[in-house]
């Protein structure tokens, strides 16, 4: 017989000091726990993870177990005095008694519990590999429903590695593409319509919103479109992590029907890096959804998650849930100031209404500021480039034609420094010169999981041209393809990707070399 007692406000949110309680019930020697509320009634303010976290980092343990580094100086000196003890000691392995293990519901539960209730999720994972991982472990659930799927074109390269991963066919829903500023937005309700009419096989819709540039679809009526084709809407909505925290931001995907969600929390919720969450919604589809992602949610979760990512969801999701709308408030004023120095100042163009005008964007994140440097006559990486090199300002991204800069939800980055900044960068002629263009996407030999797998070959970039490619390489950041498994390589392609490489701060992420000199082929 269990020495708990079922009623959760019993027993004690630290598992060391919930088994000192139940082998030595009048012991006093821990330190006093507070009894913990029932699960449901957990309120947002509540962080029962971090809580315990914290609460076995303070005790005083004699550590012979994993993390090797026991938060102890001996061992790792130079980890000590680089990171604080207090860091150390919170890397706190998993499978612990009354963290994660133990007496149900566990806080690691509590706490992704009060996270489903906080986005409006039927039940939410806590990932410790990013977004990226999100993307992998849908794609294998998705392929328990089926092998087809409609997949919009400009999704991020983790959901092709999931296509290759799980096995899936993909079609895809093109978004409509801004040429002059090189960038890709949403799609339209009627071209998933048309996608899933053409491939009535599909058994999921995959999209992407917001955009790397805040362009938002208008999910609702994708979701009623993806249903009444009976088939789950799944958004990646990497970058609208914060969406629904206060009434000026969009409302987020899971409340306007999605049915799965992945959500790169540390980008603008504010966790930390590669901390990331999967929530499954409460549509038509989430009982046979919900077996799928937890099955593979196992398959793919580290068997040692950070504790410290963990906690720093839950200390994230507190904040947004309880502060967000004071602290966000702060921050759209800091985004709008931003704009409006950028307009009276009249060299750069703050490209938000440019956004708005496409069809396929249903609201803009205010919290993405993208300005048009190329106008001002210095390119987007150029600018981004002096600005971090010569001012200390590290915008997110840049393109040809314009910088992104995010601001996180609750930050108050300095306006007048970096405006300031941005109108002493020099003139370089750069609406003068010849812009890199986005290029048209290759005509599609093969399914990109028989490119993935083919027997290939490596070979120059000038003779790759008119083959079939192996690999996904994509400009990054946005990290969206340029070429996809089973695509045939164009010279435009190869041009684009070169030039983005040779641009400040240029990256292609993907290729077998980094300066896209050589590429991978389908052998044959
Ligand atoms: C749309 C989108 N999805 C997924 C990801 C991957 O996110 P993460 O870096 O958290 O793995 C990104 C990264 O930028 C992204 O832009």
């Amino acid at each position: 017989m269990s020495l708990l007692s079922s009623d959760p406000n019993l027993n004690f949110a630290l598992g060391s000091r919930t088994l000192d309680a139940v082998t030595n019930p009048t012991t006093t020697g821990a330190p006093a726990a507070a009894p913990v509320a029932p699960a449901l009634d957990d309120p947002q303010t509540a962080t029962p993870y971090a809580d315990a976290i914290a609460a076995y980092a303070d005790q005083d343990w004699v550590r012979l177990d994993v993390p090797g580094h026991q938060a102890s100086h001996q061992g790792q000196p130079g980890l000590v005095d680089y990171f604080g003890h207090r860091t150390l000691a919170l890397d706190v392995p998993p499978l612990t008694e009354g963290i994660d293990h133990g007496p149900q519901p566990t806080p690691l539960v509590r706490s992704a519990r009060l996270a489903a209730r906080a986005w409006g999720a039927r039940k939410t994972w806590f990932l410790t590999n990013g977004a990226s991982k999100g993307n992998l472990v849908t794609n294998l659930a998705l392929r328990g429903l089926g092998t087809e799927v409609i997949v919009q074109r400009s999704v991020h390269s983790s959901v092709v590695d999931g296509l290759a991963l799980a096995g899936l066919d993909a079609y895809f829903a093109f978004p409509s593409i801004d040429p002059e500023l090189g960038i890709a937005h949403g799609v339209t309700p009627d071209e998933l319509d048309r996608r899933l009419t053409e491939h009535p096989d599909a058994a999921a819709a995959y999209v992407v919103t917001p955009s790397y540039f805040g362009a938002v679809a208008d999910v609702s009526r994708l979701a009623d479109v993806a249903h009444a084709h009976g088939v789950p809407l799944v958004v990646d909505e990497a970058w609208g992590s914060h969406f629904g925290f206060h009434p000026d931001l969009p409302v987020n995907a899971l409340r306007l029907g999605a049915d799965v969600v992945i959500s790169s929390t540390h980008k603008l919720a504010g966790s930390l890096t590669q901390s990331a969450l999967l929530h499954l919604g409460e549509g038509p589809f989430a009982d046979r959804l919900e077996p799928l992602l937890e099955r593979a949610f196992r398959s793919m979760q580290s068997t040692s998650s950070s504790a410290i990512l963990m906690t720093s969801l839950d200390l994230a999701r507190r904040q947004l849930a309880v502060n967000g709308r004071d602290t966000i408030g702060g921050t759209l004023d800091v985004a709008a100031k931003i704009r409006g120095r950028v307009m009276a100042e009249g060299r750069f163009r703050d490209t938000g209404d440019c956004i708005a005008a496409y069809p396929d964007v249903f609201a803009v994140d205010p919290l993405r500021v993208v300005i048009d440097t190329r106008v001002g006559g210095i390119s987007g990486h150029e600018a981004r480039a002096l600005l971090f090199a010569e001012h200390d300002i590290h915008l997110e991204m840049s393109t040809d034609a314009v910088v992104v800069a995010v601001l996180g939800a609750g930050a108050q980055p300095d306006v007048d420094r970096f405006v300031d900044a941005l109108h002493a960068l020099p003139q370089r002629g750069a609406a003068q010169r010849r812009h890199i263009a986005l290029p048209p996407n290759g005509e599609r030999a093969t399914s990109v999981r028989d490119a993935y797998f083919a027997p290939s070959e490596v070979l120059p970039a000038e003779q790759a041209i008119g083959r079939v490619s192996s690999d996904t390489l994509a400009a990054y950041p946005p990290g969206i393809p340029n070429l996809l498994p089973g695509e045939v390589i164009s010279r435009e392609v190869v041009e684009f990707l070169q030039a983005t490489v040779a641009a400040p701060f240029g990256h292609v992420r993907g290729g077998v070399v980094g300066d896209v000199s050589q590429l991978r082929v389908v052998a044959g």
